[in-house]
């Protein structure tokens, strides 16, 4: 926990922000001073729903000498743009995913923050929660062996149901990859350390998309980005996963995201949440799934990674959902199209660590029900 109060400025009062309200809520030393947006309106929403104390223009947000952190809720393709403004203001920043929509912005942002002495930290940070600590305990303890394999599925989200505005969901920067993607990438190298190399394909469904939802603010969305990504990712520590990202798989009976070891196979929820069931099978004939008891209390909310950045910055704890991190899965899902266009397999190049986690004791079951402790070393356990 933080031994002072930080004061956050939140750019962007859309569909997500509410989500991070409530989590940011859970913390005492977090407080949201200001809220902007380029559509007034919005932010005197926001102001409205969540009594924030200031609200107005992107650059008045900046121009508050009090606020320490900058969170960075527009879209992927501003996400450059809006995170340098608020480094070059010299706030901390974090931001929603993707840090940015090419690997050149998210250099350029990396190199920002480092010549600043500023954090950067960058969405997803579900796998800080329930999921991720319990499979990374079970990883750490050797329970699933060598992992060999694995593979994970994004399926369509059906956002033209739900969405109100879906637009920037099928543009450059986002897509089935670049919007979520992210978080099964995270959650693998969370898991299973750096990806060395990515060979993928990709291909094209409708060029249109047509919105259903009731609230909605557009009746047809156009499509800039391929909505059927097939990859395969060799990380460094040996293991090739198998990942499908689509928005043209509707009905479907796939899994989300499994590793295959020599001991056992895990099975992952959907990383898009906090919350979820880790299950184990073992390699005899007729093994079953068995869920794991949670490492952590399953729930969790946005804002965790803000309360990550925070923790890095005000005790000096590792940063997870950090800067680095990000930079490097934004890379692996790029190097996905890369390989289809160019026809050959793609040598990643961002340097990246496994995540370092604190010890939370001996805190997950394995599948026979042995304790096994969630160590602090960012080493593969086998
Ligand atoms: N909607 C979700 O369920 C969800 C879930 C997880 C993550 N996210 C991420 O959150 C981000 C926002 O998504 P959303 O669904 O809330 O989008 P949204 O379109 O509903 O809201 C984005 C808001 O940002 C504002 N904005 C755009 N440019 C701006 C700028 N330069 N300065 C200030 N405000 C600006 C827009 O006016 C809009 O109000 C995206 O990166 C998305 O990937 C969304």
């Amino acid at each position: 926990m933080s031994s002072r109060d930080y004061t956050l400025g939140v750019m962007g009062c859309g569909t997500i922000f509410p989500a991070y309200m409530k989590g940011l809520a859970r913390f005492d030393h977090l407080n949201v001073k200001w809220a902007a947006d380029i559509v007034p309106e919005r932010a005197q929403a926001a102001q409205d729903s969540y009594g924030i104390p200031h609200i107005g223009t992107p650059a008045q947000l900046l121009a508050d000498d009090e606020i320490d952190v900058v969170v960075n809720l527009t879209w992927p393709k501003v996400h450059h743009d809006v995170s340098m403004a608020a480094l070059r203001a010299g706030k901390h920043v974090y931001s929603e995913k993707v840090i940015g929509i090419t690997l050149t912005q998210a250099r350029e942002l990396q190199a920002e923050a480092a010549s600043r002495d500023l954090l950067l930290g960058s969405a997803p940070d579900t796998f800080l929660g329930g999921w991720g600590a319990t499979s990374r305990g079970l990883v750490d303890a050797g329970a699933l062996g060598t992992i060999i394999g694995g593979t994970a599925f994004v399926t369509h989200n059906r956002v033209e149901h739900g969405h109100p505005d879906p637009t920037f969901l099928f543009e450059r920067g986002a897509g089935p990859a670049l919007d979520r993607g992210p978080y099964y990438v995270t959650a693998l190298v969370n898991l299973l350390g750096p990806v060395a190399e990515v060979s993928g394909m990709t291909a094209w469904g409708p060029r249109t998309r047509i919105m259903t939802n009731p609230a909605r603010r557009v009746d047809v969305v156009p499509v800039e980005v391929p909505t059927h990504w097939t990859g395969q990712l060799r990380f460094h520590a040996g293991a090739v996963v198998t990942v499908v990202f689509s928005s043209d798989i509707w009905a479907n009976e796939l899994p989300e995201l499994e590793l295959y070891g020599t001991k056992a196979t895990m099975s992952l929820p959907n990383p898009n949440f906090f919350d979820g069931d880790v299950r184990l099978a073992g390699l005899d004939r007729d093994a079953n799934f068995v869920t794991v008891p949670p490492a952590v209390p399953l729930g969790g909310l946005r804002g965790q990674g803000v309360a990550d950045l925070v923790a890095a910055l005000g005790g000096g704890a590792p940063q997870r959902a950090s800067a680095e991190l990000a930079t490097h899965v934004l890379e692996v899902l790029l190097a996905i199209e890369a390989s289809s266009d160019q026809h050959q397999t793609i040598t990643i190049e961002t340097p990246c660590e496994r995540p370092i986690w604190p010890a939370l004791g001996d805190v997950v079951l394995d599948m026979t029900g042995t304790p096994v402790p969630l160590r602090a070393s960012p080493e593969l356990g086998q």
